[in-house]
């Protein structure tokens, strides 16, 4: 870290309104510079998947001109990856460019969960699940940051819409607002520690996250340790003095001085803490004394360097989701293939709002594709098709398509979703894709069976309806400037298909669990699914889904053996860790019985069918990708920490494990577990506090509660009640009734002296 500020000496020596002004940006997209005492400004730029610098006006919105940047495969591309260190990888090149043209911090990586499949920015973010957006998450803020520049962990929190995303508040219980939506923000926090985060336009549980005490100080920097500057979402603010007391430290973009009076004032008039002051801009130099260190030093671009890494990483976020026909890889040596559908030459490559980035280049695949297929192999095109063109001749382009395909070896049909379909500032009311392209479909696999559709999107699309017509099914994502070369790199083979799904593909929108509580209303939306998001819910309840979380075929095949589970004794490590020492370890080999080389993509998952709060019936809690020759085998080692078998128990305000069965399985998807075992864990049952108003199972469970009820009921007045104890129907029937009801009830009383009893006790 950079010493250049002599933070005490600068606290003094700042007036007032001086302090008052740095708490908000300056411009767009600068901090605000104090000349006088040496206090430099420093750039931020969006993110996540490239950089968007502007030199001249500001917007969020992508409409403004951005300095050309290697725009990356959007996040939902890239979390198909699951693979950290590529990841990784891709985060050192955005920070290599970032430095390279003086931008500070990055304003990424966005980890919302993929609550339903509408929001419009789901491209935008990682997974349904928050183990691989807090690992995939990690990963990119490790790569970023590893040149020097910052990230900005967004938007923290609970921001899984888009429709009245800046006032809509997300009303979720506690149990899955920790386990789910923060869990991700958490492991982010914990493992990488970004500079910075930002929070979130909304509002959570009816507070608005940019000034919230609880979410922004006591969570994030009392509980996990954030050490770093929280940043605002740009105009999240609705009281500046509210959002500084609940440690803000930074407000974007600029508010023209309007803040910095308000808040001058408060302080004057002793309605602000001046100390709440000092430590935001404490956070600020120490920000500006991180980054400007690399930012002075500048880099190269690597253009060339970073498209060929960006083609990777689009290659392999492509998930072959079928390949019945095994139609693919394309093996052709001679022949004609009819390329269809006008993304195949006009790719639609990322989404609309402030992370749109001006790519370098743009690689289509119908060039990749005529450049990758042997010489004897001719490829022709008809676009079928306008994207978002509402003056397209449809019929006209129906026909030519059907000519086109007629008489092809093979058809490779792109479809997907046109920009206006989704993007940051809404969402979308069906999954479904222009009917357009489902009737191209239709007449093109009419003329020919051998078709394979290739999809471009970066929320799922419901594919039940029409998938029968093709004989393989491949998901491209919206792959960034390289992905028309990464999806042909798999379609020939060159790549095997490593990609896996990191969100559920429902079979129809009604299958969703947030389907009747999405996007809300009356400014409230209720998450009434709670723990059941993805494939929580569709494994929990054994529903059919079109494509499971965690699938995708390899062109090899692999096989699963050799589970081995220990449980150990760890020293080290509480509930909050996930880095502690192992509670279980599990082993499994996964081995490459195909013919060609390939990557499986081993997961972990685990249950705790006899918790004695209800839970999803699997939740991963560990991956790890391996690549492997023909005839390979390779053990994996998963890491099971006191966290990953704990639960968020909001009656004891922690994390607790409860003792008894582990279920693990390992294997390829939530739906494709070939390996599995059970154990046993020890663990601490929740001492509950009792008191009047627990139930008599609460006091029957209670290892000090428990002898004391019996006591009291054997000397009731009302003659010995153990007798009721013993009949195991009415023990369950009465188990609910709280203790108070109950003794009054049964004509007891004496309820005071039970509790004088219990608290009596010394281990109550
Ligand atoms: C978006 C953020 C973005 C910011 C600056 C906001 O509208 O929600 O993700 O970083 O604008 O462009």
């Amino acid at each position: 870290m950079d010493e250049r500020f002599d933070v005490p000496s600068l606290l003094d020596e700042l007036t007032l309104e001086e302090k008052a002004s740095l708490v908000s940006g300056s411009g767009f997209w600068w901090t605000r510079r104090i000349e006088r005492l040496g206090i430099g400004s420093i750039q931020v730029s969006d993110g996540p998947h490239g950089l968007r610098k502007q030199e001249r006006r500001g917007d969020h919105t992508g409409s403004g001109d951005s300095v050309p940047a290697t725009c990356f495969p959007t996040a939902s591309a890239l979390a198909s990856t699951w693979d950290r260190d590529l990841v990784r990888e891709v985060g050192v090149a955005i920070g290599e460019e970032a430095r390279a043209q003086g931008v500070a911090v990055v304003l990424g990586p966005g980890i919302n969960l993929k609550r339903d499949p509408r929001c419009g920015r789901n491209f935008e973010y990682l997974s349904e699940d928050p183990v691989v957006a807090g690992e995939l998450g990690a990963a990119m803020v490790h790569g970023i940051q590893s040149q020097g520049i910052g990230t900005s962990l967004k938007h923290f929190a609970a921001n899984n819409q888009e429709t009245d995303r800046l006032r809509v508040s997300a009303d979720i219980d506690e149990r899955p607002l920790r386990e789910l939506y923060l869990g991700g923000f958490e492991r982010v926090v914990r493992d990488a520690g970004p500079w910075t985060v930002m929070c979130s336009y909304n509002r959570i549980n009816g507070v608005y996250a940019s000034q919230d005490p609880w979410l922004l100080t006591e969570v994030l920097r009392g509980e996990w340790g954030f050490d770093g500057l929280v940043v605002s979402d740009w105009g999240a603010v609705d009281d500046p003095i509210a959002a500084v007391a609940a440690g803000l430290d930074l407000e974007m973009p600029s508010t023209g001085g309007a803040s910095a009076r308000r808040i001058a004032a408060a302080v004057a008039a002793g309605e602000l803490d001046e100390n709440v002051l000092d430590v935001a801009i404490g956070r600020l130099l120490q920000l500006i004394g991180r980054t400007m260190p690399a930012v002075e030093a500048g880099g190269d671009l690597r253009a060339t360097e970073h498209h060929a890494l960006a083609r990777r990483a689009a290659a392999d976020a492509v998930v072959v989701l079928r390949n019945d026909r095994d139609l693919l890889p394309i093996e052709l040596a001679a022949g004609r293939i009819a390329v269809i559908g006008a993304f195949a030459a006009e790719p639609r490559f990322q989404g609309t709002g402030s992370s749109k980035v001006n790519p370098l280049r743009v690689d289509d695949a119908l060039t990749e594709l005529r450049r990758a297929v042997a010489p004897g192999v001719e490829v022709t095109y008809a676009p079928g098709f306008g994207i978002d063109d509402p003056s397209a001749d449809l019929a006209g382009l129906r026909e030519e398509a059907t000519a086109t395909a007629t008489g092809a070896d093979l058809v490779v049909c792109f479809l997907g979703l046109p920009p206006s379909y989704e993007s940051e500032g809404y969402d979308r009311d069906h999954l479904d894709l222009p009917a357009e392209q489902v009737a191209l479909l239709d007449a093109v696999a009419a003329a020919n069976d051998q078709v394979v559709v290739v999809l471009a999107n970066g929320g799922v699309v419901a594919v039940s309806e029409w998938e029968q017509r093709a004989g393989a099914l491949v998901e491209a994502w919206l792959g960034g400037q390289a992905g028309g070369g990464g999806v042909v790199d798999v379609l020939v083979g060159a790549v095997d298909p490593a990609g896996r799904l990191a969100e559920t593909i429902p079979r129809r929108l009604a299958d969703v669990p947030s389907f009747a509580n999405f996007p809300g209303e009356d400014r409230h939306v209720r998450y009434g699914e709670g723990l059941f998001v993805g494939y929580r819910h569709h494994d929990a309840v054994e529903g059919p889904v079109a494509y499971p979380f965690g699938h995708g075929c390899s062109y090899t095949t692999f096989a699963w053996s050799d589970l081995a589970v220990e449980v150990l004794d760890p020293t080290s490590g509480g509930a909050s860790s996930w880095r502690g020492d192992d509670l279980v370890r599990v082993r499994a080999t996964v081995a490459n019985v195909g013919e060609r080389p390939g990557r499986a993509v081993a997961q972990l998952y685990v249950g705790r069918p006899d918790a004695p709060v209800p839970g999803p019936p699997r939740e991963l809690r560990d991956f790890a990708k391996v690549a492997l020759a023909p005839g390979e085998a390779a053990e994996v080692t998963f890491h099971l920490r006191e966290r990953d078998l704990s639960v968020w128990s909001p009656r004891a305000a922690g994390w607790v494990r409860h003792p008894g069965a582990v279920e693990i399985a390992v294997g390829a998807s939530s739906r494709d577990l070939p390996l599995t075992a059970t154990v046993e864990v020890p663990g601490l049952p929740v001492q509950l506090d009792l008191d009047r108003h627990s139930t008599l199972a609460e006091w029957l469970d209670h290892p000090v509660g428990h002898e004391v009820l019996v006591e009291a009921f054997r000397r009731s007045p009302a003659g010995d009640l153990t007798p009721l104890l013993d009949d195991p129907d009415r023990r369950r029937m009465l188990g609910s009734f709280p203790l108070a009801r109950l003794v009054t009830m049964l004509g007891a009383d004496g309820e005071r002296d039970v509790v004088a009893d219990l608290l009596a006790q010394p281990d109550a």
